[in-house]
């Protein structure tokens, strides 16, 4: 039985304990740590709040989930005793990582909020993979969503499209909902429409063998009302649009 230990419990630890339970992973078995939050999360879903000493003591595997600028400040007065360790901090590199915590065995990860409900994106760093982390590997790919290996120079981008990009969908889905609502649409109505037609519309691209772009072809009848909207977004610049703010997303510096 894995015992896990997350430091920090904000956004992202809640979203990987919320995929780990969902999972049966008992609350029992996970562990937490945070100045302020982890008491209400062990009264909320009874996981075992712990002093972070005791935390990493006490755990198989210790996820970081605290901001970045954090590292130095939470790392230095505890000892990880080489204990597995995993970071889901954006922009922290394992050279980093292995410095501030003292242990080699460090795995680099970056996960998405969709962990929450199983269907994360979990991208990790090739340079940490070895076969005595495969088990985390396994971990966030039978528990929490998808994982895929990629090199650390590729991190940023994986950041900016899996990262933050659960935040850009949310954006079109209020754009669709909203365009529905200004022609009449009830709110509800309109948001429940948006997000059935792009959960619809993502699981039809993943069980296709045809491309994102095939696939709206076929959705366009040539001279038909979807094939006036398509070309309206090509006229609006859609495409440039989003590239242009997944480069300021990729170019923003971390605090
Ligand atoms: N959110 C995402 O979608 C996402 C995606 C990929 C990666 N990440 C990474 O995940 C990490 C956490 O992000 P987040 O969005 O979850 O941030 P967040 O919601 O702001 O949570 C930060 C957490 O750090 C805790 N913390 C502060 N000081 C601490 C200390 N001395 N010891 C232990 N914990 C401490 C806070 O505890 P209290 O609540 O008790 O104050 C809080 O729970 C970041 O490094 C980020 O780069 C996030």
């Amino acid at each position: 039985m894995v015992k896990y230990g997350f430091i920090g419990t904000g956004s992202m630890a809640q979203a990987m304990i919320q995929g780990l339970i969902h999972k049966n992973i008992l609350p029992s078995d996970i562990a937490v740590s945070s100045p302020r939050s982890a008491a209400k999360l062990s009264e909320k879903w009874g996981v075992v709040a712990l002093p972070v000493q005791q935390l990493i003591d006490e755990s198989d595997l210790v996820v970081l989930a605290f901001l970045p600028n954090q590292l130095d400040n939470i790392t230095a007065n505890v000892d990880f005793h080489n204990k597995l360790v995993v970071s889901v901090l954006a922009g922290i590199n394992v050279a980093q990582l292995v410095a501030a915590t003292g242990t080699t065995q460090i795995v680099r990860t970056l996960p998405n909020v969709n962990v929450a409900n199983n269907q994360g994106l979990t991208a990790f760093a090739k340079e940490t993979l070895t076969s005595t982390n495969d088990k985390i590997f396994n971990i966030f790919s039978d528990y929490l969503g998808d994982s895929v290996a990629l090199a650390e120079s590729q991190f940023p981008v994986f950041s900016a499209i899996a990262g933050s990009g659960p935040a850009y969908v949310f954006k079109f889905i209020d754009a669709l909902a909203q365009a529905g609502i200004d022609n009449g649409l009830e709110a509800a109505l309109a948001t429940k429409i948006a997000t059935q037609t792009v959960l619809g519309s993502a699981t039809t691209l993943l069980k296709s063998s045809q491309t994102a772009q095939e696939l709206q072809n076929a959705v366009a009848s040539p001279g038909g009302s979807t094939r006036a909207g398509l070309d309206d977004f090509n006229d609006q610049n859609f495409d440039h649009v989003v590239s242009h703010a997944i480069k300021a997303t990729i170019e923003h510096k971390h605090l």
